[in-house]
């Protein structure tokens, strides 16, 4: 058995190796992306897997794979937006991905944004910058035992932060259209969106996107949150609208925000731009503001979770050249 990896980062490389040792089974390192100029590359392999957020749409791809005797694209991403999956299933090509590679990457994240605003670290870094060391009443904290930490989207990630917050002895309250049945210990549910704003000093959104969820959080419903709150986003960019948001962040309503993901966020996640490319964008103004924590999709960035994700999307091109069965497929 043959594998090609296409699009592999420096750091994927030893998590690629790994497997190929433990699992003696050939991986070559393609550096660049699957395209229709670089499909060939994969004649004489019997599967494939890429991690890119380039567009895998062009016809030529999958017509080619499929002459190359090629069944499946296995994707190190959990997301499959990038392929055209109506492509895929009219020259039999399965997409696979990997649904979950660290819940605990995303919470730990979670509760590092939330413990650096609560603590007020950026304002006390530039005060200290100043020559400013004395303690000053603007910079005293509350203790996250002494809050109410509301979790909105209680699935793998959102439970797993609610008992990293749980253990911190803060209270956790959750809000979700399915009940967890292990929450009882860890949080409790209210019942609708309005009362976890109202009641929480820390609001953390774990959803996915949908047509449902777009804008969940709004100018409308952003009010109810209490004074002085934290809000955090490792979810997606479209579940709040940014606008709303700045607007309670400049009012002083709101006093922080952690945000890992961006509505526009496609403009710079895992890239070296030019930061005038920005300029049109939030972005600018959110990455420099003390009441502001902007860290671009680094949530997931783990070791951990990369040799997951590595070792997941091998595991499932193994599987499928030798028992046919596709594992985590989306067609
Ligand atoms: P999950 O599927 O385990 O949990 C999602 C939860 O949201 C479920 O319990 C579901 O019932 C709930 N939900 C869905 N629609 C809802 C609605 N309209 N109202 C209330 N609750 C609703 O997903 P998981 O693994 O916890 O991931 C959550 C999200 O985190 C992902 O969808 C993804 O967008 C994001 N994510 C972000 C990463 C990062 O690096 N920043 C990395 C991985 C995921």
């Amino acid at each position: 058995m043959k594998i090609l990896a296409y699009h592999v980062q420096e750091y994927e490389e030893d998590a690629v190796r790994n497997w190929a040792k433990n699992n003696d089974i050939c991986v070559d390192i393609e550096y660049g992306l699957l395209t229709a100029d670089s499909v060939d590359k994969a004649k004489g392999y019997d599967g494939v897997t890429t991690q890119q957020v380039i567009e895998v749409k062009d016809e030529d791809i999958y017509r080619k794979l499929k002459e190359n005797g090629v069944k499946q694209i296995s994707s190190r991403t959990a997301g499959v937006d990038m392929f055209d999956l109506d492509l895929a299933k009219k020259y039999g090509i399965s997409i696979t991905n990997v649904p979950q590679y660290s819940p605990n990457a995303i919470a730990e994240f979670v509760v590092t944004h939330t413990m650096m605003l609560l603590r007020n670290i950026n304002q006390i870094k530039a005060a200290q910058a100043t020559g400013n060391f004395k303690w000053e009443k603007k910079v005293i904290a509350k203790e996250i035992r002494n809050c109410v930490v509301g979790i909105i989207g209680t699935g793998r990630i959102g439970f797993t932060a609610a008992k990293l917050f749980n253990g911190l002895g803060a209270k956790v309250i959750g809000y979700d259209v399915y009940k967890n049945p292990e929450a009882e210990g860890v949080l409790e549910y209210v019942p609708d969106l309005e009362t976890l704003l109202s009641e929480s000093d820390v609001v953390s959104l774990h959803l996915p996107l949908t047509k449902d969820t777009y804008h969940l959080i709004d100018k409308d419903n952003i009010k109810f949150m209490k004074d002085g709150a934290i809000f955090i986003n490792t979810g997606r960019g479209a579940l709040v609208d940014t606008e709303a948001l700045l607007a309670e962040l400049d009012s002083g309503h709101i006093k922080a925000a952690g945000l890992d993901v961006l509505e526009c966020e496609t403009l710079y996640v895992n890239q070296e731009i030019d930061k005038e490319k920005l300029e049109d964008s939030p972005v600018t103004n959110l990455m420099t503001r003390d009441d502001v924590n902007l860290t671009g999709h680094f949530a997931f960035f783990t070791e951990t979770a990369v040799d997951n994700l590595v070792s997941t999307s091998l595991d499932n091109i193994k599987t499928h050249i030798e028992t046919g069965e596709v594992v985590n497929g989306m067609n």
